[in-house]
């Protein structure tokens, strides 16, 4: 595939010397040591590792979920952890979007519920809430199933309205957690090549992790981690970039 050239924007969303440990007792194991990272806007950028290496951890501290112990990290020329418990709620609500997994849709909502939910919160009046919830359904062609709930929907298409749901906001920081290792590969594909093209129409910035190595030919740049750290950083059109 074609490689869009780097950017030469400055990266929206950064962490610098992360570190992360967890306690069991006695055992304290370190999760991230020192991991440095940039994302630039525009592109799809994909995590990428073996299980329990540090994804999930990296991707909930990047997007304001978790604190790390040290380091800090940047997003839209925000300091999140310098952000008050209001202010990143607010901060992440107006600003960022997160596709999961498990789809984490409502069962009792159709689909154009599911994505005009968010939107309330953002208060937006009721006729602007639907019809961006129209938009972004169409946009993930599932205008002709706006109306069904989740059970009636397949893996793919549920996959589908979480991004509907998250695109709604226009947010400018997408996160997603493996999504597509609910799906075959053919869904896969579609939910990769969906997250591609929104990074690119959106000028958003797209962080995915996943460990399914047939996602990570259609990124733009590709992060391989391992115990923690950032082991590579792949961009076809570019010289190696190395972790600050
Ligand atoms: N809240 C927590 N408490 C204790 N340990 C945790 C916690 N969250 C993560 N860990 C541990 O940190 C390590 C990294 O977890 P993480 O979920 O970030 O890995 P991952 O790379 O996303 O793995 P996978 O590919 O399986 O999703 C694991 O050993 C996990 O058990
Ligand atoms: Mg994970």
């Amino acid at each position: 595939m074609t490689m869009q050239p780097a950017p030469s924007t400055e990266p929206v969303l950064s962490g610098l010397h992360l570190a992360k440990a967890f306690s069991s007792g006695e055992i304290r194991a370190t999760v991230l040591s020192d991991l440095s990272i940039e994302v630039y806007p525009g592109e799809l950028t994909l995590i990428s590792g073996p299980s329990g290496c540090g994804k999930s951890t990296l991707l909930s501290i990047l997007s304001g979920l978790q604190k790390p112990d040290q380091g800090s990290v940047r997003a839209l020329g925000e300091s999140l952890l310098e952000l008050s418990p209001r202010g990143l709620e607010g901060f992440r609500l107006r600003h960022t979007g997160f596709v999961f997994q498990g789809f984490n849709l409502f069962p009792a909502l159709n689909a154009r519920e599911q994505v005009e939910l968010p939107l309330t919160y953002l208060k937006l009046g009721k006729a602007e809430a639907r019809a961006r919830a129209l938009a972004a359904l169409d946009e993930v062609g599932l205008s002709a199933r706006a109306h069904l709930r989740p059970a009636q929907l397949s893996g793919g298409e549920k996959q589908r309205v979480a991004i509907a749901r998250a695109i709604a906001k226009r947010p400018q920081l997408l996160f997603a957690d493996e999504p597509t290792s609910a799906l075959d590969a053919a869904n896969g594909q579609i939910i990769v090549d969906m997250l591609h093209a929104i990074a690119r129409t959106h000028q958003a910035t797209v962080l995915c992790v996943s460990h399914d190595p047939r996602v990570a030919a259609h990124a733009d740049r590709v992060l391989v981690m391992e115990d923690g750290c950032i082991l590579s950083d792949r961009r076809a059109s570019r010289p190696e970039r190395h972790p600050t």
